[in-house]
């Protein structure tokens, strides 16, 4: 893999700034935030009045703590125009997040809006290798989903040359792979997987593309799977976070000379870590739930948003802004079996350690059922196509005593043959829930 580290004079001033030229940016346009959420939009001027705090008692990062929590329900609850701070008329673009149930919630973005998720984007591909005259391979989803368009002006502005292939028609992903010979290539990390098997079917060595770096995203992934990519592709893999009420993918990216967690774009938006129960900040570190607020968006300002993602907060490295830890996965994908909580992406590791992932493959997917009163878990792994069936019955064997050891429950495994797990275009859904509503 080629040193893709960025060269002196690439990056932006702020991105070497001190930690206290940043805190004295972020205050400033903290300021600036809660004063223009509480004058234009009707949802913060009530919470925040319920909650005692007027945008005058704001005076620095310290009083952040004070003002209350934005959450997806509030969202909802102002469908679907309700939180935007500016006239109708100044919003140019709508995106929607689909979510699982009920209404989708809407965001809208001012021109400059806009302007700003480009340039944290071009920043995020350039912090993970990417130069102009890249070729730039998108296979985000295009439309209501963030992450077609908003890779798409990222990586304009950076000046690639973009493929907007978007999600789908895994055959064609390859073909034109091979024809425009990109640089680059923006999939979540589950179709990436299923490109990948497609390149193997056709006959095509996936570590003889030209692509050079993965910016990976919208869903959890491990460096485990980091590991299984790089070695599949003898190429970067990086990751990228986002969400869509916030402003989109670009939020926090990983710094390719590093690669050791995602570098939060802090003049943008401001994180916390909160205990996810009781809504208290933890310190640097500690796991919790992830907050962010927008401190320069002006359509839709958030503040104290509520992303319900578990990470912790860590220290700048290859940059002075701080870090977030790989996301663990989401407090709604928490899987509590018999008084043990787990996530899908323990499973993910368990399943490419050393030992097992020559025989299962990547593709799996957590099945909770109830018998009774009982819930159980069966892991549907698929096995590598080269595998004989013996070995699969005993990877499958070592993977519920390795899930017992490490995790503490009993599960079943059911191993099972390769292209029998459902694949996804975009986010993969790694919990099939079959247990009866109660
Ligand atoms: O997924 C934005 C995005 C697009 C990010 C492309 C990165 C790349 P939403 O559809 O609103 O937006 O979903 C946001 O996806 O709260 C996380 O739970 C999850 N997510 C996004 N990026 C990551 C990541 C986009 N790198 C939700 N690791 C977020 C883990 C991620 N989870």
């Amino acid at each position: 893999m080629r040193d893709l580290s960025p060269r002196p004079g690439d990056l932006e001033p702020i991105e070497t700034a001190s930690v206290d030229e940043i805190r004295s940016l972020q205050t400033t346009r903290l300021l600036e935030t809660v004063r223009r959420a509480y004058e234009h939009v009707p949802h913060y001027r009530r919470a925040l009045d319920a909650a005692g705090v007027h945008p005058d008692d704001v005076r620095g990062l310290d009083d952040l703590a004070r003002l209350p929590f934005t959450t997806k329900a509030d969202l909802r609850d102002n469908y679907p125009f309700g939180m935007f701070a500016v006239p109708r008329t100044d919003v140019v673009r709508l995106h929607a997040s689909s979510g699982t149930t009920g209404k989708p919630t809407v965001v809208g973005y001012t021109r400059d809006d806009v302007e700003t998720w480009a340039t944290v984007v071009a920043r995020s591909i350039r912090a993970a290798g990417g130069r102009r005259g890249h070729v730039l391979h998108n296979a985000y989803g295009y439309g209501l989903f963030t992450g077609g368009l908003g890779a798409h002006y990222g990586a304009e502005r950076l000046g690639c040359t973009v493929v907007p292939v978007s999600g789908g028609m895994t055959e064609r992903q390859v073909q034109l792979i091979q024809d425009f010979e990109p640089d680059l290539i923006m999939v979540t990390p589950s179709y990436m997987l299923a490109i990948v098997d497609e390149m193997e079917r056709q006959g095509v060595d996936p570590r003889s593309t030209s692509l050079q770096v993965g910016i990976f995203g919208a869903e959890p992934w491990t460096n485990d799977m980091r590991r299984e990519m790089e070695q599949r592709l003898d190429m970067h893999a990086v990751d990228i976070y986002g969400l869509s009420e916030v402003i989109g993918p670009g939020v926090a990216s990983e710094c390719v000379e590093t690669k050791d967690g995602l570098t939060v774009w802090e003049d943008h938006f401001y994180p916390e870590v909160v205990d996810p129960v009781t809504g208290t900040v933890l310190p640097d570190g500690e796991e919790g739930e992830l907050v962010l607020t927008s401190l320069t968006k002006q359509a839709m300002p958030v503040l104290r948003y509520r992303t319900r993602d578990l990470t912790r907060m860590l220290p700048g490295t290859a940059r002075t802004m701080r870090r977030i830890e790989k996301i663990t996965g989401r407090t709604d994908d928490m899987i509590i079996l018999r008084g043990v909580n787990l996530f899908p992406t323990q499973i993910e590791e368990l399943i490419l350690t050393p030992a097992l992932s020559e025989v299962l493959s990547p593709h799996f997917q957590c099945r909770l059922e109830r018998e009774g009163t009982l819930d159980s878990m069966t892991v549907v792994v698929e096995h590598r196509p080269t595998t004989t069936p013996a070995d699969a019955a005993r990877a499958g064997d070592d993977l519920r005593r390795l899930v017992k050891a490490t995790i503490g429950v009993s599960v079943a495994v059911d191993v099972v043959a390769p292209e029998t797990v459902e694949r996804s275009l975009g986010k993969m859904r790694r919990i099939v829930d079959a247990r009866p509503r109660r």
